[in-house]
């Protein structure tokens, strides 16, 4: 029947086992509800395992989780590399890598093998909703679920809602939003979403005066003290990625066809000399 109620949604399957759809696995499973991970390899599906395995054991540590559940939550996760063992579930959240032609494959794959009135979910943070639900027969329940990096701790769920998405898929996605401890915001199907779109320019911002000579210590002092911001822009750039950020500007300029999101080049310079922030142990600062 549908619309479903999310209240009855005790299985999902989530599709990429990588750092977002084991995050997103895991709080599903701390919340009662059973997942289906799939990957592509028994070696994908133990990366993804150990992934698990290491935000709960720091979870317990700080005793977030008593050991005893720490058990019923692994057992709540199937690790699979076949897709059709969860073809009877009511939500599927995909998580493979950030490339549009092989989300539309596996949404294409997905629409045949799964339950037709399961609502299909992506958790792209950068492609069109509407252009990976359009591959489907089925595309007024394809909406986009967009985690934040890492699932376990961030509350954040952004619900992307394209030109097809109907009412009660986003209500459902809102509810299980809400089953499984994390504030949702609906943002509209358009390049960034809402955080993002936001987001990112100041970063970029932040970088322009870094190449016009000011220094990034000073910079995220001002932002620190003066605008109340948790963390400083070059440092979350820094966290975010170089790479990741530069590619996040490139899609808004392209997606808006507006100069306001130009990259700036010393975020270009700092990708092709391998400077990519934390991961690589210099960005802005040094690691
Ligand atoms: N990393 C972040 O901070 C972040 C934040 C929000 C959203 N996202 C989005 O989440 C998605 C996944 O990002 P990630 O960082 O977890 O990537 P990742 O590279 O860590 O994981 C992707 C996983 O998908 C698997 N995969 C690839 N093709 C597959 C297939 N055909 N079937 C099943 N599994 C397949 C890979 O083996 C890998 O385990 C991307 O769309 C990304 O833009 C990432």
């Amino acid at each position: 029947m549908y619309p479903l109620s999310s209240k009855q949604c005790n299985e999902i399957l989530v599709v990429g086992a990588g750092l977002m759809g084991a995050g997103i696995a895991q709080v599903f499973a701390q919340a009662n509800i059973r997942v289906v991970l799939v990957d592509r390899t028994e070696n994908d599906l133990s990366r993804g395992k150990n992934q698990i395995e290491k935000w709960l054991l720091s979870l317990s540590k700080k005793g977030d989780i008593e050991a005893l559940r720490i058990q019923d939550i692994r057992e709540r996760i199937t690790f699979t590399t076949n897709l059709e063992e969860a073809k009877d579930v009511s939500l599927v959240i995909e998580a493979i890598p950030e490339k549009l032609e092989l989300k539309k494959e596996m949404f294409k794959q997905l629409d045949k093998v799964i339950n037709p009135n399961a609502i299909l979910a992506t958790n792209t943070s950068s492609l069109s909703v509407a252009a990976i639900g359009s591959v489907t027969n089925r595309p007024e329940k394809v909406i986009g679920m967009h985690f934040f990096s890492p699932v376990p701790i961030m509350k954040l769920l952004e619900l992307v809602v394209s030109i097809n998405t109907d009412n009660e898929t986003i209500q459902f996605a809102r509810e299980i939003g809400e089953r499984i401890g994390k504030n949702t915001i609906i943002a509209k199907d358009f390049p960034g979403f809402t955080v993002n779109r936001v987001l990112v320019p100041m970063l970029n911002e932040a970088a322009f005066l870094v190449m016009e000579g000011n220094d990034p210590e000073e910079i995220d002092q001002g932002m620190l003290l003066g605008a109340n911001h948790p963390v400083g822009p070059l440092r979350l750039s820094d966290y975010v990625g170089i790479d990741v950020l530069l590619f996040t500007l490139e899609s808004l300029y392209e997606g808006f066809n507006d100069s306001k999101f130009r990259p700036c080049p010393l975020l270009k310079r700092m990708v092709e000399a391998g400077h990519l922030g934390k991961k690589t142990g210099k960005g802005f600062y040094s690691y």
